[in-house]
């Protein structure tokens, strides 16, 4: 299969509609969202829906997360929704949101690895919720990487993970955000945060008026957020987490010539600089894609307070230590 590039920078309208014809087909597009790009199927098209779970090589029981780009459009997708869900539609969407649901018996087992709940989310981007709006369905999209890769924030990325694997993808450019989206579950009598992202726990506590608990990634019989438990964000190089440039710099002289990379967000040491990238959510997984390109063994990340300060960014860079 020959994957079609969609430059929606140029001529969206063009790209859209090509896009919606695609999907609207049974076909998978890659298309971007402000948080990451995501690899997007007919919600009811349960064929389309299995493209996805191929082309990604992502395991079955992982659910996907559904897009709408009207927020009456979750009837369509789910049942029994409570008050809160309109609260947190009113003040996030569209944004970096996504609210696990009852499951409406339209939507394909599939769609959520067979459990009986949904995950929606609005995306805040005008190409994302324009192909939604010219599909005519709402879309599910996972992240557009290959299972285990970083979560993918150009149409590159996209394409060095899924060339010849997908129908399309629509370039639209970096995302603003970089990395997924917060997913809060609001199923239960204390709301639960399963994913941090950039919006807060904070923020939702004000929304809601009342605690949100944070899922500690504990263990428990029943997993609370499938995706949780594989091997996600991580790059193939050695990921350490480092307290202060001192320790940097010891690790460096202790092994001083390894292809290496450095993040961090505050000003380095003379020496070091050549090596530095900035550390930022927007950047830290076009980092990780470079260092696997340029066969770097090690990440050294400075966990300075504001990023330990961080709890979205620090999942992320956790997760990436943890799997190395
Ligand atoms: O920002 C984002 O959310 C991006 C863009 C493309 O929208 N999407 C994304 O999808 O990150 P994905 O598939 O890479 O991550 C979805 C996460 C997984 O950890 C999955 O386990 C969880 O959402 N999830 C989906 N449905 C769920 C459900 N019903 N209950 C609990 N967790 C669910
Ligand atoms: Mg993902």
């Amino acid at each position: 299969m020959t994957t079609e590039v969609l430059d929606a920078c140029i001529s969206p309208k063009i790209a859209i509609a090509r896009a919606a014809e695609l999907l609207r087909a049974g076909e998978v597009v890659g298309f971007p969202t402000e948080t990451v790009y995501g690899l997007g199927a007919c919600v009811f098209n349960e064929g389309a829906v299995r493209k996805i779970y191929t082309a990604k090589g992502r395991p079955q029981d992982n659910p996907l997360i559904v897009h709408i780009a009207e927020t009456h459009d979750v009837s369509r997708v789910a049942r029994d929704i409570p008050d809160e869900f309109y609260r947190l539609a009113e003040s996030f969407f569209p944004g970096a949101l996504t609210i696990i649901l009852r499951r409406h018996s339209d939507v394909p087992a599939i769609v959520s690895a067979g459990l009986d709940t949904i995950a929606v989310r609005m995306p805040a981007h005008d190409i994302a919720l324009g192909i939604i709006t010219a599909t005519g369905e709402p879309l599910v999209a996972p992240s557009a990487n290959r299972s285990g890769k970083p979560s993918p924030t150009s149409a590159q990325h996209v394409l060095d993970d899924l060339n010849g694997k997908i129908a399309a993808v629509v370039d639209g450019g970096k995302c603003s955000v970089g990395i997924e989206s917060t997913i809060v579950n609001i199923l239960g009598e204390t709301p639960m945060i399963v994913r941090p992202g950039v919006i807060t726990q904070e923020e939702i506590e004000r929304v809601l008026g009342k605690n949100v608990a944070i899922y500690s990634g504990q263990e428990t019989t029943q997993p609370i957020a499938p995706g949780m438990k594989y091997r996600h964000y991580a790059p193939q190089a050695t990921v350490k987490l480092m307290a202060s440039w001192s320790e940097i710099l010891e690790e460096v002289h202790k092994n001083p010539n390894p292809k290496r990379m450095i993040l961090s967000n505050e000003k380095a040491p003379p020496e070091l600089q050549s090596q530095v990238y900035l550390l930022s959510p927007t950047t830290i997984y076009s980092d990780f894609r470079l260092a696997d390109a340029e066969n770097f063994r090690e990440i050294l990340i400075l966990c300075s307070d504001t990023v330990q300060n961080n709890v979205a960014l620090m999942n992320r860079i956790s997760k990436a230590a943890s799997g190395t």
